[in-house]
């Protein structure tokens, strides 16, 4: 096999420096125990970009043991005012140095740097100051159960957690763990995904600059099997919050059982995108397009069954075919770059195995179809019409620029077909007529409903699904109930001590 060259940066990028790049462990910058390292890819260019140490059972262990040592040292003894005021640090840090985070992520992902400027930078900040608000009002309650007691409650962290992340979104979701784990006070393993592991350890790095006692957020690159399972079944874990595929999703419940870790998954889903005649069309095909094809569809609510009624069928086909020619795929740092490739030849070959699938199953391929140039993992953006229900490209979560266009006659048959997966994570209506809406959003099963937009997601409002798009919820105050473990307290206060004596239950 031939081994790719490094990448050739500009002399001006701050990049140059990052060849190899080595676990962050308590505090510490380390390479592997077992020395080993493993190279990471530009998808665009297909040059490696960096060697970047790759952690095992051992190096888990030893993450494992700082974050329970920061969990009972100066983190745990920090005001939680104090905790707010290192979240807004850190905020400040990824910000002076937001060039060279997005291009670092847009190196490793392939994801056009324009929008992470746009989407995924500004999301990260507003998690991490929203949490950092949070810090110091995660309280309890007194509950007046007796009068001869002081009842009340108190919300501790609920320990070290193993942070599991994905490749689409690295620095967005990562943040999405990291802020409300550290606002309410745990520690914090975070192993990013092997295709995309760089932006982690620079916000790792930063962290500590920013006064984060060391330990509190540990970086370890690695492989799913071995660093991400090693994570999971670790003894000392107290919590998984992952997000990726079901099938590591129902792995990794497996493997939670050792010690009863709690868990949450995020797990992806295939969403429908409803749209009636009586819809502003011109807007909800040009958001139906970009819900398939930003971030080039590797998007966990991407909207990749648009469902249109039979009367306004063949144009929602011509319109989507004509927004799908027009996106510009290509060079991710160009500023006019609207998709990027995929992240990977795995992924580029799954999607065009899906393609070859979606044409055998007899769909109707109006546009794209193909990969774009020889190097680099891009593929055109995808418009399949005439796609029926059961088929594969209708019922499975490609994670590609690929629409499945489906005809439905009436409401009823658009509700059914829209909750017709596995998955239940998002689902989109447009319609003018309101009472219609209302009665989608009642019946449509997914964790969030679109109505007249597709796509955007905010730190305010809970964010996950139901059946195979996982369980729990991030975002907003209900995600500090996954990083918090109530304590209930009980003050006798009547006097003589009184408990449940055999006379008194007996009678
Ligand atoms: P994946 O689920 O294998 O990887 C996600 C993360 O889990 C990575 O950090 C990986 O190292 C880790 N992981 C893998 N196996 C593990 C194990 N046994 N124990 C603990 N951690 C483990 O996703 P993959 O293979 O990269 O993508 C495959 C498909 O998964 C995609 O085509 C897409 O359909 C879906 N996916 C969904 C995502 C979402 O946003 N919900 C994100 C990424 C993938
Ligand atoms: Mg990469």
């Amino acid at each position: 096999m031939n081994r790719p060259a490094y990448i050739e940066l500009p002399d001006s990028s701050p990049l140059n420096a990052l060849k190899q790049a080595d676990l962050l462990i308590g505090g510490e910058s380390r390479p592997s125990q077992s020395g080993r390292y493993f190279e990471t890819v530009d998808p665009a260019t297909e040059q490696v970009i960096a060697r970047v140490a790759e952690a095992d059972r051992a190096d888990i262990d030893a993450a494992v043991a700082a974050a329970r040592t920061a969990l009972h040292g100066a983190w745990g003894h920090m005001r939680a005012a104090d905790r707010g005021q290192a979240l807004l640090r850190l905020a400040d840090l990824i910000r002076q140095n937001q060039a060279a985070l997005i291009e670092l992520e847009s190196l490793d992902s392939g994801k056009p740097v324009s929008a992470i400027r746009r989407q995924d930078l500004p999301a990260v900040l507003d998690t991490l100051t929203y949490y950092a608000g949070w810090a110091d009002k995660i309280t309890g309650q007194t509950i007046p159960a007796r009068p001869d007691a002081l009842t009340y409650t108190v919300r501790e962290p609920v320990g070290v957690v193993g942070a599991i992340i994905p490749w689409n979104f690295p620095l967005m979701i990562g943040m999405w763990k990291l802020a409300p784990a550290l606002a309410c006070g745990c520690t914090v393993v975070l192993k990013p995904a092997e295709l995309t592991p760089l932006t982690a350890l620079r916000i790792g790095e930063l962290a500590l600059e920013a006064g984060f006692p060391p330990g509190v957020l540990n970086v370890v690159p690695g492989f799913g099997g071995k660093a991400g399972a090693a994570l999971v079944e670790h003894p000392d874990v107290d919590k998984i919050t992952f997000t990726g595929s079901p099938t590591v999703g129902r792995q990794i419940l497996r493997s939670a059982a050792g010690n009863l870790k709690r868990v949450t998954l995020e797990l992806g889903g295939k969403s429908a995108n409803i749209i009636f005649p009586d819809a502003d069309l011109d807007a909800a095909v040009k958001a139906a397009a970009s819900g398939i094809f930003f971030n080039s569809g590797q998007v966990c609510s991407a909207g990749s069954r648009i469902l249109a009624h039979a009367d306004i069928y063949e144009e929602v086909v011509e319109r989507l075919v004509a927004r799908a020619r027009a996106i510009r795929v290509g060079d991710p740092r160009e500023a006019g770059t609207a998709m990027g490739p995929l992240v990977s030849q795995v992924q580029m070959n799954r999607v065009l195995d899906y393609i070859q699938i979606g044409k055998r199953e007899g769909a109707t391929l109006a546009t794209g179809g193909g990969r774009v140039g020889d190097t680099g993992y891009f593929v055109s953006p995808t418009v399949f019409a005439d796609v029926g229900h059961a088929m594969r490209i209708s019922q499975e979560e490609i994670f590609g620029p690929v629409a499945s266009v489906i005809r439905f006659r009436d409401e009823e048959e658009a509700i059914q077909l829209a909750n017709g997966t596995k998955y239940g994570l998002a689902a989109g209506v447009w319609s003018a007529d309101i009472a219609r809406v209302h009665r989608c959003v009642a019946r449509l099963r997914a964790g969030t409903v679109w109505v007249n937009t597709f796509g955007p997601t905010d730190v305010r409002l809970p964010w996950g699904g139901n059946r195979d798009s996982g369980f729990g919820r991030e975002h907003g105050d209900i995600a500090l109930e996954n990083f918090t473990e109530p304590k209930s307290v009980w003050i006798n206060i009547g006097g003589a001590p009184r408990t449940v004596s055999l006379r008194s239950a007996t009678g």
